[in-house]
């Protein structure tokens, strides 16, 4: 089996009188795909700011390729080639796609490097047409693209996505779909989503949050067919 490059233990998240992360403990391997579902409120964007850097956990561990991360604060955890696109929009509008990504890989690289690397991009997600269109006026669904881009400018080993699927269209979320699952061919991903189609189509595991635990954690076909899982989702999510 693949090594293991993340692993959270007994991690919690406390604000005031909410528990959003109450215990949770997972591994992820090199090169694993990994969805994090559950309902509304259910601690999932909690976690995932808690494995990147946005929040210092209240207890707990986190350890990414052996590195004892929790409380580092986003930059450290990014340089240690970790790609991360959050749930809010960080794409600077009066500038161009691909003077965004061109930024994004500048951080990291030196400029003959950086100039390859926005090539590369805007080819591998499609962009190329809108390379000098200025961010601020783009189409919801090419600024999710734009912003994975930015996620990967730094060539990162390990991706993580807060719901890149959210507002698509069910054709624009296919097409982020696959782009991940390209990805997926060389570095691990773990994306948070809701989008139940676009779960099943790319996940290979899925990683189940419910009222800040994980009440389940196993190859999508199976976690998606369970019974509590089902439950949870109950009328509202699974389709
Ligand atoms: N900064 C915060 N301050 C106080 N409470 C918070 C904060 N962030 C999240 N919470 C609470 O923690 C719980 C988990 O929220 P979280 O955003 O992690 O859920 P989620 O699974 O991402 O939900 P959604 O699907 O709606 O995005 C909720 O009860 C939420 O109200
Ligand atoms: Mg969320």
């Amino acid at each position: 089996m693949a090594e293991v490059v993340v692993e959270a233990e007994a991690l919690v998240m406390r604000f005031d009188g909410v528990i959003a992360v109450n215990d949770v403990s997972m591994r992820l391997r090199k090169r694993e795909l990994l969805c994090l579902i559950g309902p509304n409120g259910a601690g999932k964007t909690t976690f995932f700011r808690c494995l990147t850097g946005q929040y210092a956990p209240s207890a707990g561990k986190i350890w990414i390729e052996g590195r004892a991360v929790a409380g580092w604060p986003i930059h450290a955890i990014a340089r240690l080639g970790v790609g991360i696109k959050t749930q809010v929009p960080s794409l600077a509008n009066g500038l161009s796609v691909r003077e965004n990504i061109w930024l994004g890989a500048r951080a990291t690289m030196p400029l003959a490097k950086a100039n390859q690397r926005v090539d590369e991009l805007l080819t591998e997600l499609e962009l190329t047409a809108h390379a000098a269109t200025l961010t601020g006026s783009l189409a919801h669904g090419i600024r999710q693209m734009v912003e994975i881009g930015v996620a990967l400018s730094s060539d990162p080993w390990l991706l993580l996505l807060d719901e890149p699927a959210g507002g698509l269209t069910k054709e624009e979320a296919a097409r982020v779909g696959e782009v991940i699952r390209k990805l997926n061919q060389r570095i691990t991903v773990v994306v948070v989503e809701h989008d139940m189609e676009f779960v099943r189509s790319v996940a290979s595991r899925v990683l189940v949050f419910h009222q800040g635990r994980v009440i389940a954690d196993g190859p999508a076909d199976t976690v998606l067919a369970d019974t509590l899982v089902r439950q949870v989702y109950l009328g509202s999510k699974v389709r």
